[in-house]
């Protein structure tokens, strides 16, 4: 297969950029996405030029690394990461546009590859849990109900790849933080650090530029773990919650 790639291309962080077209030639069918690019960096490399900057590590819909957007699309059509896409499911001949995920929030270092560590601190700011070294507890010493662990294992496989956030026309990071919070919150091991911890996410999400959800829905549309926008409801009222019980016990409201 053959398609005509405009990429985006920017030298170093701050740049104004720029779309390049680079044509790329004989693609197998079942290449993915990445090693369509890989084939196209070989041959820039081949002919002295610099390859396309890009991210990747697992290649297997793991680690949410491989980020960049096609056609508009994060991760591209077919709410999968970058890497499980396949040049199959493009035409033959067809022009692709690839550029960063866009965020403010999430500055362009190179090419194709941005700095999404903003995520990195919210998930921080979230601290730890408390756990019990020692002997193994009894087995039923910590019920958890069949619903209450599939809303925490529903909301763990978020990846932080940040789709959600390129997605969405506010730039917000709801879908990810309450991904990060919900999967917590709702065991019996998430609870003693409960209200801190979603206040301070929040306030780390606020801190580092993100927008406000306004229930445009594109976060779990884009999202290739198919994170259900309901964590954005279980935020929202972990915080209120949160806030409630912080003016209970008399603390200073850290709300802002
Ligand atoms: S919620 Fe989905 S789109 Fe957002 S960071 Fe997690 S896996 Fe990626
Ligand atoms: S490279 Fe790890 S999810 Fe794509």
């Amino acid at each position: 297969m053959n398609f005509t790639l405009q990429i985006w291309r920017q030298d170093r962080p701050g740049d104004a950029g720029r779309y390049e077209t680079i044509e790329a030639h004989d693609i197998d069918a079942e290449a993915s996405f990445l090693e369509m690019l890989d084939q196209v960096n070989e041959r820039l490399i081949a002919q002295g030029s610099r390859a396309v900057a890009f991210d990747s590590d697992c290649r297997e819909g793991i680690c949410g690394a491989c980020s960049l957007t096609i056609d508009g699309l994060p991760h591209g059509p077919q709410q999968v990461t970058t890497c499980q896409t396949y040049m199959r499911d493009f035409r033959d001949g067809q022009t692709i546009r690839i550029e960063p995920f866009r965020n403010n929030a999430f500055p362009v270092l190179r090419d194709l590859v941005t700095d999404r560590s903003a995520l990195d601190r919210i998930v921080q700011a979230g601290g730890y849990i408390s756990t019990t070294t020692g002997p193994q507890p009894e087995p039923n010493a910590n019920p958890v109900s069949p619903e209450t662990q599939k809303k925490a294992m529903d909301a763990s496989i978020c990846i932080g790849c940040g789709a959600c956030v390129a997605a969405c026309p506010n730039g917000a990071a709801m879908l990810f933080t309450g991904a990060k919070v919900q999967h917590l919150n709702v065991l019996p091991q998430g609870q003693p650090e409960r209200t801190e911890r979603v206040i301070s996410m929040v306030h780390q999400m606020d801190d580092e530029g993100f927008g406000g959800c306004t229930n445009f829905g594109e976060c779990s549309l884009a999202c290739p773990q198919e994170i259900s926008i309901d964590v954005i409801g279980t935020l929202y009222r972990e915080y209120r919650r949160a806030v409630r019980d912080e003016k209970k016990a008399g603390k200073k409201m850290v709300a802002q």
